[in-house]
């Protein structure tokens, strides 16, 4: 297990009882906190052939940014329903607590295109399996999807055993 698991604070009931949220604040705040989890994000990247990367917001953003800075890349946004101001394409989804659409941008994502999808937590895997299935409907190819956290419990990785998905902290 990585070091920056001890960044990690989770707080349990929150949103909702039951839930262990696992809060990446404290992650953010501290400049190690903020480097080892980049670091070890990158470091899942390693080898890997893709043009762009794509975040989840608004917690994917945060780790998506300085992983597309990093490597020379762009950061395509998948955004919660009503953000985007051109035409986009749109899915609605579960959640571990509730129910969200987000949507792209019809022209972010170029046919052939190779993504990267970033986000700092797969919990059921929804969210992300949603946003794969926007890039591929608009012709990209999903080559690897990248995690700060992994809730292996919640089997997001078996509902998404099509994909390559790399986490660099696994919680039960
Ligand atoms: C959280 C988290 C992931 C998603 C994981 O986002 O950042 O995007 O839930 O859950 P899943 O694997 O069950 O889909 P949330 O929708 O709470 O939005 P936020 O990043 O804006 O806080
Ligand atoms: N998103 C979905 N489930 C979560 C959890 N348990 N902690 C933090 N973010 C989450």
């Amino acid at each position: 297990m990585s070091e920056v698991e001890k960044y990690i604070k989770s707080i349990p009931d929150f949103p909702q009882p039951g839930i262990i949220f696992r809060d990446v604040t404290s992650v953010t705040e501290d400049p190690e906190g903020m480097k080892l989890a980049i670091d070890e994000m990158d470091k899942l990247l390693e080898g890997v052939d893709y043009d762009v990367i794509a975040g989840a917001e608004s917690r994917g953003f945060i780790f998506g940014a300085p992983l597309a800075y990093k490597n020379g890349k762009g950061l395509v946004l998948v955004r919660k329903k009503g953000k985007l101001p051109r035409e986009t394409v749109e899915m609605s989804y579960d959640l571990e607590y509730g129910q969200a659409t987000i949507e792209i941008h019809k022209d972010s994502i170029k046919p052939g295109e190779k993504v990267v999808l970033v986000d700092d937590l797969i919990a059921t895997g929804g969210t992300i399996e949603a946003a794969a299935k926007l890039i591929e409907s608009l012709g990209g190819i999903v080559v690897k999807m990248v995690f700060l956290i992994e809730l292996t419990d919640l089997k997001g990785r078996e509902r998404l055993s099509k994909y390559d998905v790399a986490s660099v902290v696994q919680f039960e």
